[in-house]
Parts: C-alpha cells; sequence; structure tokens
C-alpha cells in the first residue's frame, strides 16, 4: 500500500526521556496512561526506547480499523515468556493460518450447544459457593468467586469434578499448580509484556519453571486418558472436545497442542473472570432496582452484567498487536514495528461510542446488538475465545445469587479500581452481606 507522505507518522505523546516514560509506566501505568490521555486525546503515543513504541488508542474508528487489520498488517508479536509458559501451541502466541485454524477447533466446546452442559456446571459451583456465604455479615466476595473462577475453569476446560478420588486428586493437584504459577507471576510488572521482558522480571525464572513442571504433571497424563478413551461425546469437557477435533483437513491437535490450549484456557481466562464476577456484585448491589429485575429476567441479567463490563472491563487494554508495515489508523501512519492497543476502559467512556457514558444504564444492551465500541472481550481475530463462558458464568453466578440471597453493599461508596498484574479487582474485595431471602 501507498501512503500518504503528509500524514504524521506516529500520534502525539510526552515529550519526556524515554527511560522516564519507561519508568512511569512501570510504576503506575493506568495513571500515566490517564494522564496522556487527558492531555493528548484519544490516540496517544508513549515511547520506552530501544525501538519500543506503544499507540493507545480510544476513538472507535481507530479501534475498529486496529481490529479490522489482517495478519498482513499486524501481528501478535513474539511474547517469549507466554510461549515458555504457555508452549507454542498456543492461540495466544500463534499467527496467520495457525492461529485460526486453532480457534476454529476451540470455538465448538466453547460455543453454542456445549455451553448448556457447562451452564449445568457453572449453576452446581455457584450454588455451593452461595451457601458457605455467611449470613448477616461483612463477606469480602472476591475471596468466594476466586473459588468459583478456578472450579468453573476446571471443570469445564478438564472435566474435573472432583466426584471419584483419582479426578479429586488431579484437581486438587492442579488448582494448587495453578495458584502457584499465578503467584510466582504476580510480581508487580508492567502490562506490557514486551516491557516486561526486557526491563521488568518477566524473564521466566525458576519458580515459574517449576509451576508449569507442577501442572505438566497433572495435565499431560490426563490428555493421554482423554486420547486413550477417544474423547468425544460422552464428556462435555473441552479436553475431550480438543483430543477429537479436527480441522476440515481432517488435522487434529497433537497431545502437546491440546495441553498447550488447555493451559492458555486455565491461565488466560482466570483473572478477567475473576474481575467480572467481583465488579458484577460490587455495581449491582448499589443498584437495588437492578438487582431485583435480574431475579426474574434473564436477558436482563445478561444485559446488567454486559453494563458492568462496559464501566469496569476487566482489562483494560486489549492485547496489544505489533504492526508488520507502515499502518494508516486515523490521519496518522503507524511505522512498522510499532505497538498499538485499544484502551477499552476510556473507549467505554467515550461519549463518542456511548450515549452519557457515566450512567448505568442495562437498558443499552437489552434488544440491540452490542457497539463495536463496546470491547471488553478485544476484537477482530483475536477476540477473546472464552467470552460466551464469561458471560455465561457471571450471569449465572449473579442469577443464582439474586435468587438465593438479599445483597448490600458493606462499606458506603463505591469501591476503588485496584490493578493487579493486567485486571482490575474492586479494592475492598467487593465486600458485602448477604441476607438468606
Ligand atoms: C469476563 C471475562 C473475560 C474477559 C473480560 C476477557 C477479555 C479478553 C481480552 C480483552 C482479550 C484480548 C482480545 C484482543 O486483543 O482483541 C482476550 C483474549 C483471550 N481470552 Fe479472554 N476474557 C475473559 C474470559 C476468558 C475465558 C473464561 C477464557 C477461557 C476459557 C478466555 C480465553 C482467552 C484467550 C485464549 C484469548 C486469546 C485469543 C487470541 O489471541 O486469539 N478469556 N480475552
Amino acid at each position: 500500500m501507498t501512503l500518504p507522505r503528509s500524514l504524521p507518522a506516529l500520534p502525539p505523546g510526552p515529550r519526556l526521556r524515554p527511560a522516564v516514560q519507561r519508568l512511569a509506566w512501570a510504576e503506575r501505568p493506568v495513571g500515566f496512561a490517564a494522564r496522556c490521555h487527558a492531555r493528548y486525546g484519544d490516540l496517544f503515543t508513549v515511547r520506552f526506547g530501544r525501538g519500543l513504541t506503544l499507540v493507545l488508542a480510544s476513538d472507535p474508528a481507530v479501534v475498529a480499523a486496529v481490529f479490522a487489520a489482517g495478519p498482513e498488517d499486524v501481528r501478535r508479536g513474539q511474547a517469549p515468556t507466554r510461549r515458555r509458559i504457555l508452549g507454542d501451541g498456543s492461540v495466544v502466541v500463534l499467527d496467520d493460518d495457525e492461529h485460526a485454524r486453532h480457534r476454529a477447533l476451540l470455538r465448538p466446546p466453547l460455543h453454542g450447544p456445549a455451553l448448556d452442559a457447562h451452564a449445568r456446571t457453572i449453576a452446581d459451583v455457584a450454588a455451593r459457593s452461595v451457601e458457605r456465604w455467611p449470613a448477616g455479615r461483612a463477606v469480602r466476595l472476591l475471596d468466594e468467586l476466586r473459588d468459583v473462577t478456578a472450579e468453573v475453569l476446571l471443570r469445564v476446560v478438564c472435566g474435573l469434578d472432583g466426584r471419584d478420588a483419582d479426578a479429586a486428586r488431579d484437581r486438587n493437584a492442579l488448582r494448587a499448580a495453578l495458584a502457584e504459577l499465578r503467584a510466582a507471576s504476580a510480581r508487580r510488572a508492567p502490562s506490557i509484556p514486551l516491557v516486561r521482558r526486557r526491563w521488568g522480571p518477566g524473564v521466566p525464572n525458576r519458580r515459574l519453571l517449576a509451576a508449569v513442571a507442577g501442572i505438566d504433571a497433572v495435565l499431560l497424563p490426563l490428555v493421554a486418558a482423554r486420547r486413550a478413551a477417544g474423547g468425544g461425546a460422552e464428556r462435555p469437557d473441552v479436553l475431550s472436545a480438543l483430543v477429537a477435533a479436527t480441522d476440515a483437513d481432517g488435522r487434529g491437535l497433537s497431545d502437546r497442542e491440546v495441553r498447550d490450549e488447555a493451559l492458555t484456557l486455565l491461565v488466560t481466562g482466570h483473572d478477567p473472570m475473576l474481575s467480572a464476577l467481583a465488579w458484577t456484585f460490587e455495581r449491582l448491589v448499589r443498584r437495588p432496582a437492578v438487582l431485583e429485575r435480574v431475579r426474574t429476567d434473564g436477558a436482563y441479567a445478561d444485559a446488567a452484567v454486559r453494563e458492568v463490563l462496559r464501566v469496569r472491563p476487566p482489562a483494560w487494554l486489549t492485547n496489544a498487536r505489533t504492526t508488520a508495515r507502515d499502518l494508516r489508523v486515523g490521519d496518522h501512519v503507524l511505522p512498522a514495528g510499532t505497538m498499538v492497543t485499544a484502551f477499552a476502559y476510556l473507549l467505554h467512556r467515550n461519549p463518542a461510542a456511548f450515549a452519557d457514558p457515566a450512567a448505568f444504564r442495562p437498558e443499552r444492551f437489552l434488544g440491540a446488538a452490542p457497539s463495536p465500541s463496546w470491547i471488553p472481550f478485544g476484537g477482530g481475530r483475536r477476540r477473546c475465545v472464552g467470552e460466551h463462558l464469561a458471560l455465561l458464568t457471571a450471569t449465572t453466578v449473579l442469577r443464582t445469587a439474586a435468587d438465593r440471597v438479599d445483597l448490600r453493599p458493606a462499606v458506603p461508596g463505591d469501591e476503588l479500581q485496584r490493578e493487579v498484574g493486567t485486571v482490575f479487582l474492586p479494592a475492598d474485595g467487593a465486600l458485602v452481606v448477604a441476607t438468606p431471602r
């Protein structure tokens, strides 16, 4: 493509030395990005030096263009740390045809009729959790919901319901190893993996690799067992579906690739789902009328969760893409090698994208296709593969709780947003008082 020479290359951004920008990002990425947005608007550039440049977009048209860009224009980039943990066969690190092939194989067990079986699992996990919530005194729901999130993912992805002794042993071992992996990766680190790799504690350390070994000790035999059992119809879990899945050419996934994808779902799904669940309760206990309607109206519950994800998108940035060649966005041309990401948090507050953005209004999502600027799950070829499962989980847990208990906030005012890893969580842990109905 020949691009007009008159267009400015990168959007404006702070003139601070790259080392200073790098530090500001590493220390307080959200605060730094918000200050840049206040000064430069919906499209700005931060420079980290050593050739690393990041463009953040909260302009509806620009975000749409970035999501629509094909593999010849944008790529996922190298992400070596993720590759070491998740493996070369993870959809998160793949590009091009192989990326599309893996996504196509992952889709059926996470969409459509497969979700009906998952719905029963989720309702079961949710009911057991709500029964444990102490009556009439403040409870940090975040802790309860962490358990729900881990349990839903282990059961949906691996089919580990713990009913027989082997499954219970595998489930406990896998849960512990995944928690260890999270703890090993949780050291404060900037949110852009590439920056983390070069300047943060991102290089896989021994503890991280030991946690991965612990996971593999359970996951690889489980994949082999599902393969030996022929995968498929009897078991609704994603592992069984993946060992049996084939593409249009009759090609399936190797055991290693199934392991990589299963681990990818378990790891990438956890934190955003926990954040979504926590904010669903934090926001809705402050809106009794919404909570009341959720009890009787499933479509409204879905709309309420979507509105929560608009005002509190778990991932404040979508995964960064790297331009493979000069790419025109809006009035600018991003040189090849620039990282570009959608600033979901601010796009969701942009009046050009949502009328009266400060108002909490589930009705926006009733009977209407969500606006293309609603991007809690990203967009384009890399849109979240767990979106439907996540929405189903959030509405099911919400409705199960609303059915059984009355909920009110345990602290006055809105909870602050605390950045943990790459997601926001309610600072008081979604502190509520639940009383049986
Ligand atoms: C409310 C919960 C969730 C939110 C808000 C969320 C958000 C996101 C976002 C923003 C992206 C990046 C999309 C992009 O860059 O365009 C993403 C990608 C992804 N998500 Fe989720 N996610 C959630 C739950 C899940 C769950 C439950 C799973 C797994 C079961 C999952 C698996 C993935 C995977 C594998 C990708 C990478 C897709 C690719 O690169 O092709 N997510 N998610």
